[in-house]
């Protein structure tokens, strides 16, 4: 059911809050996995815990605020650790950017000491299967799409929901879902992205992890990577 996923979550976000230490500065991720986290941190603020933030998103800076994480930049200190969720995870290796969020995801998680991925038991897979989310320049769009194509790609626009038109991210740029079927070797893949002109930033986070906390209807199981 949806409440026991939320608790799965819940479980996996408070688990890596538990890393957190006085004087910790902590990369903030998106989604519904890292609101967990970000909550649980905002707790332990309220205990008198001396902590910063850095926000990966419009939503996790909106939500830090809220739950009283003081917060600053990348260029005031480097994470720490971040806290990240992801959509899809296959031995270590990372799809991201569900929310569209994963360029500045990747920034700050792969500036980051440590970087802890945190899902619900869905996301676990043996191999990566997921679409890979792409943050596009607008005029590079059907470029891109030629590109992608060339490459055994099925890539589509991301619509907005209650906009008309694209899904466009925090950083004025729209998404494209990139359909590549199973990814055997996804460090292949992720550079094969990487060097496409007008791809702003792809969603695979390959050899980033340093460790998944995932959650379960009874428990969290932590792997290093
Ligand atoms: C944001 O763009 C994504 O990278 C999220 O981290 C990812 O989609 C996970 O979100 P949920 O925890 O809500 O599934």
């Amino acid at each position: 059911s949806e409440n026991g996923r939320d608790d799965a979550k819940r479980r996996a976000g408070e688990s890596a809050a538990e890393l957190i230490e006085d004087g910790m500065v902590i990369g903030l991720g998106t989604g519904s996995t890292a609101a967990h986290a970000i909550q649980a941190i905002g707790r332990a603020v309220s205990e008198g815990m001396d902590v910063y933030g850095i926000p990966t998103s419009f939503q996790s800076r909106a939500l830090a605020r809220e739950v009283g994480i003081p917060l600053v930049t990348l260029d005031d200190a480097l994470p720490d650790i971040a806290i990240d969720g992801a959509d899809q995870v296959a031995d270590g290796a990372l799809v991201k950017g569900g929310g569209g969020a994963h360029a500045r995801e990747k920034v700050v998680d792969a500036h980051a000491a440590r970087f802890i991925c945190v899902v619900d038991e869905t996301k676990l897979a043996d191999v990566l299967n997921h679409p890979i989310p792409l943050e596009v320049l607008p005029s590079a769009v059907s470029a891109v799409e030629d590109s992608l194509r060339e490459r055994g790609g099925e890539p589509t626009l991301r619509a907005a929901e209650r906009k008309d038109g694209p899904v466009i991210t925090d950083n004025g740029n729209p998404v494209l879902d990139c359909d590549f079927g199973t990814i055997e070797d996804p460090d292949v893949l992720a550079a094969s992205l990487s060097v496409i002109p007008g791809i702003v930033e792809h969603g695979i986070f390959a050899a980033m992890a340093d460790e998944i906390h995932a959650g379960f209807s009874d428990r969290v199981d932590i792997r290093s990577v």
